[in-house]
């Protein structure tokens, strides 16, 4: 990987960071200021645009480990993670564009995405609050998936970046937008500590009854971006059970072991040990593409989630939540169809997904926790993605 700026994309870096002060209003920490010295090889005039009457731009947190994480307020996106390996080299775990024209033109929409207001699928996208049924917009067979048509990857949200670890996006999404209702007030706080975590702290608020399942989709690859394949990655999911699904990837209504399945990750194992193996569950997600019921008592506080391992690099990420559930997504629909910002294509399976979550469909299955959010109730849930060699 290339470790320092042209000077021509520094001095756009360098106005950027002047840019973002002025929308901010806020004071632009100094780590930003040298994050030319670090290696970040992204130009964030590429990220300026007007997308709906609203602006774009990038901003970066750093932390005092040399970590830095780009994100764009278009869909609220991680668009670069800077990780130190073993040996202190900087690798970009998170595979992304160089440009707001790379997300909204990628044939994947949810790279790096703040997902909402319902993160995975709603059968048939309908559903029934009090009495009252509810049609959204369809965007994944008959079904709607991650919001629907235009989600939150698509919207360009409020940005504040109050210091140089602390990104606030805010977005109104209004009244049965995407056919759901109620005004919800969403908020995403990203946070980078100094232990190496990237925190993700969401909130929103309702005027009316609605449904709410929010999650961030970024895409790992700890080996870096462009590095090949994941399937040697080793991965640990701290989960008894899993929720099978049909064949349009809707939960068959039950939870059921992993135990004796290709889906047990209680101990660390390959990703690619066991992904081609004859299994109904495996041929329905093209792969891994399922939720995982996370061990462990719900409502006080974190969970750990999962444990993820880049056979090259060996960093490691820990995933902790207070969601119920983690989709596991091994990139089985990835189809070289777009470019990442260091040239490498999204070609199958180079890059996964751990989504923390509630469960897919759960507002049609009652079984399952409840996705409602109240008016005057607060909807609140953290998850914490913490990296170490
Ligand atoms: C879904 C996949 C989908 C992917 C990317 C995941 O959360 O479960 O089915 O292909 O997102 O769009």
């Amino acid at each position: 990987m290339k470790r320092s700026l042209t000077p021509i994309l520094a001095a756009a870096l360098l106005l950027s960071i002047s840019a973002c002060n002025d929308t901010s209003k806020s004071s632009v920490d100094m780590a930003q200021t040298d994050s030319t010295s670090t290696g970040l090889q992204l130009d964030s005039t590429k990220f300026q645009k007007e997308i709906d009457g609203k602006k774009t731009n990038l901003y970066i947190l750093k932390n005092k480990n040399n970590m830095q994480a780009a994100f764009t307020n278009y869909g609220g996106r991680l668009v670069s993670l800077l990780v130190p390996d073993s040996t202190g080299k900087l690798v970009d775990v998170v595979p992304g564009f160089g440009s707001v024209d790379g997300f909204v033109q990628s044939t994947e929409p949810y790279f790096g995405a703040t997902i909402g207001r319902y993160g995975n699928r709603i059968a048939k996208g309908k559903f029934t609050l009090d009495g009252k049924e509810y049609t959204l917009a369809t965007n994944n067979g008959q079904n709607t998936l991650h919001g629907g048509k235009k989600g939150y990857q698509y919207v360009v949200w409020d940005a504040k970046q109050p210091n140089g670890h602390t990104l606030e996006l805010s977005y109104l999404s209004k009244d049965m937008e995407e056919g759901f209702p109620g005004n919800l007030n969403v908020k995403v706080i990203y946070s980078l500590t100094d232990d190496n975590e990237l925190k993700m702290d969401y909130e929103a608020t309702t005027d009316k009854k609605t449904v709410v399942n929010l999650t961030n989709h970024a895409y790992f690859n700890l080996n870096g971006e462009g590095s090949g394949s994941i399937l040697n990655h080793v991965l640990q999911i701290y989960a008894d059970q899993y929720t099978p699904v049909d064949t349009t990837l809707i939960p068959l209504g039950k939870n059921v072991p992993v135990a004796s399945t290709p889906f047990d990750f209680i101990n660390p194992t390959t990703i690619g040990k066991r992904i081609d193996a004859v299994n109904e569950q495996l041929t329905a997600g093209k792969g891994y593409d399922h939720n995982f019921v996370l061990n462990g008592t719900k409502g006080l506080g974190m969970i750990h989630a999962a444990t993820l391992k880049g056979d090259k690099s060996g960093i490691v990420m820990d995933v902790y939540t207070e969601e119920p559930g983690l989709q596991f997504y091994s990139g089985n629909f990835m189809q070289s169809k777009n470019k990442f910002k260091g040239g490498a294509t999204d070609d199958f399976r180079t890059a996964l997904a751990l989504e923390t979550q509630h469960f897919p469909d759960s507002p049609n299955q009652p079984n399952f926790p409840s996705t409602v959010l109240n008016p005057g109730k607060v909807y609140k849930t953290s998850t914490v993605y913490k990296f170490s060699k």
